[in-house]
């Protein structure tokens, strides 16, 4: 049933065009009553979504921080704001799951509409603002999801600094979230690179990094793994003081990237819910467009590590050659969002397909002989 459903998904992204966010939120319900329903005996629901979704490949496995990936794939930070559907995603094919972003405080984000297709571009462009209900609610969430299912995929959270904290006050912000999450995840990242939070992605090249860093670091009894999430639209020099910091506190690796604020080269001129030139609208810029950008950032980023630090790649994935293309150039493990939202969900079972095939095809054996291999 599910594999007909494909055949109607054009629709249903027709259907929700106008306003992706209600789509998104109707999404959500749906995965939640999936969960729902198991945890009253009907398990029928998320049997069939793992037996639609799941792709099984030990070839595609992989070993990062002590955990174990059961594939490359994961859902990336800003789908699952509030962990409302930790417990499906894996039944939905995915490696790995990073939820959130998530502040200290609950904050409602930025005014309506926020999040916008660009479907000519193959994009989608965000302004949502890090909308959720704050740290202490997520783990309280999440607490009773774990007391329920075992944990069969790896968990990250997506740390962000709330909207009312000032950004010299960020740290006690971050390590707030942090040590209230901790008990319930297995990796965090440290988002400074969300260009909806005013002020947030100058944390990157300020005096303040090092004593985020530092201060999750010292917070960190659980020694759990701490990564930065990067923003596509840094300097190269930037990006090589980042790799610095990263390595003076023994950050577990990077996020690369997040979305960007540039627009050129698009082809949509004018957004149709707002009728204003593309170039005004603020937001953050995902999928297609910043595929390349984001693979030249993985690339560097390895290339200037030796591959010592592992890399997350993220940006534009919609295809198993993307997804080749981002672990070749460094990444050793992948997320995707843009490419889920317009490919649907069969997206992940057809990426690691495909990714199983090209191991075949160029002689490797393993996933994690690619890595860097270019
Ligand atoms: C609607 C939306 C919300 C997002 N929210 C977050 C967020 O809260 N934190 C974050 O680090 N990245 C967020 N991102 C960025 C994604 O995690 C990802 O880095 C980016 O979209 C590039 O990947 P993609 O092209 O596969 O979407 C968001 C992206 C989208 C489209």
């Amino acid at each position: 049933m599910l594999r007909f459903a494909r055949s109607l998904y054009p629709l249903i992204l027709s259907v929700t065009k106008n306003d992706p966010e209600r789509g998104h939120q109707r999404l959500i319900q749906t995965l939640k009553k999936v969960d729902a329903m198991h945890r009253h005996g009907f398990a029928v629901a998320m049997e069939q979504l793992e037996r639609t979704f799941t792709h099984s490949d030990l070839r595609l496995q992989q070993s990062c921080w002590g955990l174990n990936f059961p594939n490359v794939l994961g859902l990336s930070a800003g789908c699952d704001k509030e962990g409302e559907a930790a417990a499906v995603w894996p039944a939905l094919g995915f490696g790995f799951a990073e939820l959130g972003a998530v502040t200290k405080h609950a904050q409602p984000g930025n005014d309506r509409p926020r999040l916008f297709r660009l479907p000519q571009d193959q994009a989608v462009l965000n302004r949502l603002g890090a909308n959720n209900e704050g740290a202490v609610a997520m783990a309280a969430k999440l607490k009773r999801t774990w007391e329920y299912y075992p944990r069969t995929i790896p968990i990250g959270i997506n740390l962000c600094k709330s909207k009312i904290t000032p950004l010299d006050q960020a740290v006690e912000d971050y390590v707030f979230s942090f040590q209230t999450l901790a008990p319930v995840a297995d990796y965090f990242v440290v988002n400074v690179s969300s260009p909806n939070t005013p002020g947030l992605r100058s944390l990157q090249e300020s005096d303040e990094l090092p004593r985020i860093f530092a201060g999750l670091q010292s917070a960190n009894h659980w020694q759990k793994p701490i990564l930065v999430k990067i923003s596509p639209d840094l300097s190269w020099e930037a990006i090589a003081v980042i790799i610095d910091l990263v390595k003076e506190h023994n950050l577990a690796g990077i996020v690369a990237t997040n979305t960007s604020t540039r627009r050129s080269g698009l082809k949509t001129k004018i957004l149709p819910q707002t009728g204003q030139p593309i170039e005004e609208e603020a937001g953050g810029l995902s999928g297609q467009p910043i595929r390349d950008r984001a693979t030249e950032v993985i690339r560097y980023i390895y290339q200037q590590t030796g591959g010592t630090i592992p890399i997350i790649g993220v940006g534009g994935i919609f295809t198993a050659e993307d997804a080749w293309e981002k672990i070749q150039a460094g990444a050793s493990l992948l997320q995707l969002y843009t490419g889920w939202i317009y490919g649907g969900p069969w997206v992940v079972p057809d990426i690691l397909q495909g990714l199983g095939e090209k191991l075949a095809a160029e002689g490797f054996s393993h996933i994690s002989q690619v890595v860097g291999s270019e």
